[in-house]
């Protein structure tokens, strides 16, 4: 297999983006002007899609990690405004919009966006995020927070192409719900997550589903999104499997690894301790295990440390496996996202035909 890679951004819309460090860029608050900025060069450069994430609450420390995050439709909005071509994701955590408010706010952006909108769908893991705001009391949400976004999206696709719709279900109640104007046509519903509830999601509902965890392998991602479009194959409708990717650049490969270890050496260890015990591994508990410090630095998240032929070389793989595409994020946007449209995207193989497609 030898395909095309989709690439896009996952903005810098939250402070500290994907790096737990001092000192960093990212550190300083998210602002409008730095995710216009990038948007419009990632659209000049042919990338095809730009997500944001959806963050109520940040972990503190010195750097203030994600203790700002500019809000996911209302920055899609403004984007979808100031851009022409690129496709703009919004996040949308469904336990804090009734999904008739979601559905008109989408149809919204996407009238903006002229059909270049779609939807992330958030099942919601970190309960601190939403108890503070009363919407998280009950102890089980955790558990079935698939099976009420399961709901959340029948309604969503209901009130999108019916005239009223009447539902009677376990977690919402609509009684001859109008919802005008409707998108023109059907929205793309992106997800992530591997739990056995998140992959039954993806496969009955998502269009676009964002897999891996940090030391997977490009061939590991591309047996996952084999098994993913299987599954949804089975239901008769097709999935196709991105991933998310920090980058960590240089000139060379001695360039890029002291970049990663200021990151290391700056990591800020009040707000990992904290992004730990909201994610269950208490220090405090029994069963805690140390994690390697890469692992905390870089949220867990998959990352590449190397040069830009390194990196290209690793986005061609992933595309060679079957990936469909990848959302990059980056410790630096206002100098990461040029250097990567100048020096990474032209030794891509598996974006020589960009310009073309867009
Ligand atoms: C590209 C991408 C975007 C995500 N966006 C958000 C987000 O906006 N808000 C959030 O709370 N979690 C976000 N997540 C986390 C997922 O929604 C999901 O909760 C996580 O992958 C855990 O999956 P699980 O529910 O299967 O355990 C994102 C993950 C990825 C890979």
């Amino acid at each position: 297999m030898n395909g095309y890679l989709e690439l896009g951004l996952f903005l810098p819309s939250t402070k500290g983006g994907l790096v737990m460090a001092r000192n960093l860029p990212s550190e300083r608050e998210a602002t409008w002007g730095l995710n216009k900025e990038v948007v419009l060069a990632a659209e000049a450069s042919g990338m095809e899609f730009a997500l944001s994430q959806v963050k109520w609450r940040g972990y503190g420390g010195e750097s203030g990690h994600w203790d700002g995050a500019q809000e996911s439709f209302t920055l899609m909005a403004g984007l979808a405004a100031v851009t022409s071509k690129i496709k703009l994701i919004a996040s949308v955590a469904v336990r804090t919009i009734n999904p008739a408010v979601a559905a008109k706010m989408a149809a919204t952006i996407d009238d903006i966006a002229d059909g270049r909108f779609a939807l992330n769908i958030v099942a919601g893991w970190n309960k601190f995020e939403y108890a503070q705001m009363g919407l998280w009391s009950d102890d089980d949400y955790y558990l079935n927070r698939y099976d009420y976004a399961d709901e959340y999206l029948t309604i969503l696709r209901r009130l999108w192409t019916e005239d009223g719709v009447t539902f009677d279900g376990k977690y919402f109640k609509l009684e001859d719900c109008r919802s005008n104007p409707k998108p023109k046509a059907p929205l793309k519903i992106v997800s992530a997550g591997q739990s056995e509830g998140a992959l039954a999601f993806v496969a009955r509902h998502s269009d676009y589903s964002f897999i891996g965890r940090m030391n997977d392998s490009a061939k590991q991602l591309g047996e996952l999104a084999r098994k993913i479009a299987g599954l949804a194959a089975d239901q008769g409708r097709s999935v196709t499997s991105y991933t998310l990717l920090n980058v960590v650049a240089g000139r060379t490969h001695e360039e890029a690894e002291a970049r990663k270890a200021k990151y290391m050496a700056d990591r800020d260890e009040v707000a990992i301790e904290e992004w730990l015990r909201v994610s269950g591994f208490d220090k405090n508990r029994a069963d805690y295990q140390t994690l390697p410090p890469e692992t905390t630095t870089f949220m867990s998240v998959p990352y590449i440390v190397g040069s830009h032929e390194k990196i290209a070389a690793h986005l061609d793989s992933l595309a060679q496996y079957g990936v469909g595409g990848v959302a990059l994020c980056f410790p630096d946007f206002e100098k990461d996202v040029p250097d990567f449209i100048a020096n990474v995207l032209p030794r891509m193989a598996s974006r020589q035909n960009a310009m073309i497609r867009t």
